[in-house]
């Protein structure tokens, strides 16, 4: 059985792919010049777009001001982001604002139109309010991909509070240390969710996680029928039930705090990126129409859990703004079978759909038949994210996915970024395997030496972005304006540091991956000092080092080599210290293999040759031994990766 046969959006010309003339007829976007108007005047570009795509109280005085390391986007601007994603639409009461997909297939998907988006929203803005959330406030939301998290996250921006999303899988460790550094009061959460057909219980690590904290309430929504008592606790629905139906929304500055995200930076404590309103929406809007072309009568599921900056921009507020509908599901990508997601895709009539190369790499594992029979002609655009993708990768979600119909459109972008920034349009194209394309319209990076000078074309640099910065970038870091500094402007003269290698391919730009200490495991973000801190914290290790190492589903996995205060390594130990990290982060940061060593290779200067190591996991010649203080350690280490081989 062949299904997926629907509309051909791409053509193929010269060995590269392009938009089909059905792509072009249907597409918001499909003028190359763009980019050169853009260019232009990028802040007058932005002004006008910003304009157009979004609804404001009050239009700002100044376009852009720019103070480096600061710089705001429309200054003196007004508007409420809630208004922007609901408020608007309600001339389509009726129209579908979110599909949600629960794990259990015996419980049927929910749909929540825009009307009743509209009532859920200022309803719990209410229940915030009674509880004494003002604007400015954070608020710290711990949920799984639930309706409700939408509506809580939504509830915050009508108040103007501030929302802390942390991922559902991160531990209690890793959550009370987001929660410490936003001072939240309030901790919206759930009693559990369903991962591989089994409760997964949340509410334990969310009590544990607020001991000894600021949090005075803890609003759980009911997922898996686990009775919570206490004074603490509020129950979400019967609170949200209970409200009024209106709360006038906050009209905000464009350039105030919408929400905080922790993301991992070279140390070992995260890093809250801070996000503002007008600027994040204008760039959310513009990259949903553009690169995934969103019309309102469009499904978009973007497959990302909204404990991420994926899952905030496309999972949520950039389909809501542009008044399409947004697919969440909650489970497991392979429960009860392979075929799940594919069945989603069908059911729901999916029309672009973005995920992570890591997953597709999974299912490039599985049986076809799991996709071949499901009908996925619905399909226009598919978009990858979060990691490099390879050519073959990329050719197989092309053509088993696509049908060989659809564009592939591979962005690149960060948490610090809010939004996408560098693609190929789909109305435009080449869509070339492994090259995500060129800077979004009034945007600009360059590919630099480590001083900021040009390379030259088609030779690897830093990738760097030029000013005036992407509306939707950070604006700053969370109590913490050094790091700021450090990791973002100090590299190059005022030029954003991405952090990301890249070369320029027949002018596309190529993503060639991190530069500094990150980790992309199964596209989640981790860097080797956090993952190092926590193992350290642990009272059996003596010192530790952890590289990241090529893995052929999840891109990379960590790796670490401990030293023990004592007595030798065992399996036992080894399983101890994985469940210690399960603990202090969660099991996305979970070492794939530790091994127990005597000694790290280091300089005279004491510091741990992590390149070594990494040479000597791909069984590579390591260079520069002579400037070890310890030689020996080296061939000692090898002996213990050799005798682990196979395991
Ligand atoms: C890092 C940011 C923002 C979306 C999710 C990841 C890598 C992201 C691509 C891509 C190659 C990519 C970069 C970047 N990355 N997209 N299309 N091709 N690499 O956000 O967790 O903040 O990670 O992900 O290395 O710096 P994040």
């Amino acid at each position: 059985m062949k299904k997926n046969k629907g509309i051909r959006y791409v053509v193929k010309k010269d060995g590269k792919f392009w938009p089909s003339d059905v792509m072009k007829k249907v597409v918001n976007m499909t003028d190359e010049r763009i980019y050169d108007k853009a260019a232009k005047n990028p802040v007058k570009f932005w002004e006008d777009l910003a304009r157009e795509g979004l609804t404001w109280e009050k239009e700002w005085d100044k376009g852009y001001v720019e103070k480096l390391p600061y710089f705001k986007w429309f200054e003196g601007g007004k508007l409420n982001f809630s208004v922007n994603c609901v408020d608007r639409h309600l001339s389509h009461p009726d129209r579908v604002a979110l599909i949600w997909v629960p794990e259990p297939t015996k419980e049927k998907p929910i749909k929540i139109t825009y009307g009743e988006l509209y009532n859920k929203v200022n309803k719990f803005a209410n229940v915030l309010k009674e509880n004494g959330v003002k604007r400015g406030d954070v608020v710290s939301i711990y949920l799984p991909m639930v309706p409700q998290a939408l509506i809580a996250m939504l509830a915050c921006t009508r108040i103007g509070a501030i929302h802390s999303v942390v991922f559902s899988a991160f531990s209690a460790d890793a959550l009370k240390a987001r929660i410490q550094d936003g001072k939240a009061k309030i901790l919206i959460t759930a009693d559990g969710y369903y991962r591989r057909g089994e409760p997964e219980k949340l509410i334990d690590k969310a009590k544990k996680a607020t001991e000894k904290t600021t949090v005075k309430k803890i609003i759980v929504v009911n997922r898996i029928g686990k009775k919570v008592k206490g004074k603490k606790f509020l129950d979400f629905d019967t609170e949200l039930e209970k409200a009024d139906s209106y709360c006038k929304p906050e009209m905000m500055n464009s350039e105030d705090t919408m929400f905080i995200l922790y993301t991992s930076g070279t140390t070992g404590k995260p890093k809250g990126v801070i996000h503002d309103t007008g600027g994040y929406a204008a760039q959310s809007y513009w990259t949903c129409k553009w690169n995934f072309d969103l019309h309102p009568e469009d499904v978009m599921w973007c497959t990302a859990d909204i404990g991420w900056i994926t899952g905030h921009t496309y999972a949520m507020y950039g389909p809501l703004l542009t008044g399409a509908t947004t697919l969440i599901y909650e489970g497991g990508p392979d429960y009860p079978d392979p075929g799940r997601w594919w069945k989603i895709i069908q059911d729901n009539k999916i029309n672009v759909f973005y995920t992570a190369p890591t997953a597709i790499r999974m299912f490039m594992g599985v049986d076809s038949k799991w996709i071949n029979e499901c009908d996925m002609s619905s399909l226009r655009i598919l978009g990858t994210v979060g990691e490099p993708i390879d050519e073959k990768s990329w050719m197989w979600y092309f053509n088993k996915i696509g049908g060989g119909r659809c564009p592939v459109i591979d962005t690149w972008w960060q948490t610090e970024t809010g939004g996408t920034l560098i693609n190929v349009l789909p109305g435009i194209g080449p869509f070339v395997p492994t090259v995500s394309g060129k800077s979004f319209p009034g945007t600009e990076h360059v590919i630099v030496d480590n001083k900021g000078k040009p390379m030259p074309k088609g030779r690897q640099g830093f990738l760097a972005q030029k000013s005036p910065f992407a509306p939707g970038m950070l604006h700053g870091v969370y109590n913490n304006h050094e790091k700021y500094v450090e990791t973002y402007w100090k590299k190059f003269k005022k030029m954003y540091d991405t952090s990301d290698g890249a070369y320029l391919q027949n002018g596309l730009i190529r993503i060639t991956g991190r530069t500094d200490d990150v980790m992309k495991v199964a596209g989640h973000r981790l860097t080797t000092a956090e993952l190092e801190n926590a193992i350290h914290d642990n009272k059996l290790v003596g010192d530790c080092a952890v590289v990241p190492m090529p893995h052929k589903i999840k891109g990379q996995v960590p790796i670490a080599f401990v030293v023990l205060k004592k007595g030798n390594g065992s399996k036992k130990i080894e399983k101890k210290l994985k469940e210690y990290v399960d603990m202090k982060i969660g099991p996305t940061a979970r070492p794939g293999k530790i091994f127990f060593i005597e000694d790290l290779p280091k300089t005279r200067s004491g510091k741990i040759m992590r390149r070594i190591l990494k040479a000597l996991l791909i069984d590579e010649e390591p260079q520069g031994l002579m400037t070890l203080i310890n030689p020996d350690s080296v061939g000692k280490i090898k002996d213990v990766i050799n005798a682990n081989k196979g395991s």
